[in-house]
């Protein structure tokens, strides 16, 4: 293994982050809980930032969806880093991945629900929230962030 190896930033299948997924955004519930049909719509792809030893160390989810006024975009799904390798730097290499290859197939702007507790995470990537916190149950608040590409 090198330094690079930790580095290393891909697409993968969706069952390759079920086990993140779980673990971090539905810790408890069944496995169903985190197989989404958007996993497998034509356009969406699966970015994987792996760790030392080939681990995935955090995860997104990406396809096209417009914003909820209408603008034409992409939404970000499923956004996760493993909670013994956070503050790494993961999470951020696995976004910005898939924000080059959504660039890269003309997108030009991405949204998502962002949990308020990871409002930082998304603000210092450069997203803006769009109006007022709301909730969604049983996850808890939220704000609506988006980013032009
Ligand atoms: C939000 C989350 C994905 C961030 O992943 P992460 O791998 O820890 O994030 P990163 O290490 O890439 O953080 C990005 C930057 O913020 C810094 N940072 C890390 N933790 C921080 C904190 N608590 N406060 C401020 N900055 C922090 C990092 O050093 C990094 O800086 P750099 O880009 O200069 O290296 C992760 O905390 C997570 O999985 N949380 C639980 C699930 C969740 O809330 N997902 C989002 C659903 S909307």
């Amino acid at each position: 293994m090198t330094d690079l190896d930790a580095e290393r930033v891909d697409f993968v299948a969706p069952a390759d982050l079920h086990g993140l997924r779980l673990e971090v955004l539905r810790p408890g519930q069944p496995a169903s809980s985190v197989d989404h049909d958007y996993d497998y719509l034509p356009d969406t792809f699966h970015v994987a930032a792996f760790g030392a030893g080939g681990a995935i160390a955090a995860c997104a989810t990406f396809y096209p969806e417009p914003t909820p006024d209408g603008r034409p975009a992409w939404r970000l799904r499923a956004m996760a880093s493993a909670p013994a390798l956070r503050g790494r730097g993961y999470g951020a290499r696995a976004l910005r991945f898939g924000m080059a290859e959504i660039r890269r197939r003309g997108g030009l702007l991405l949204w998502c629900n962002a949990r308020s507790g990871a409002l930082w995470f998304y603000t210092r990537i450069g997203f803006s929230t769009v109006g007022d916190e709301f909730e969604i149950a049983p996850i808890g608040p939220h704000y609506v962030m988006e980013i032009e590409l």
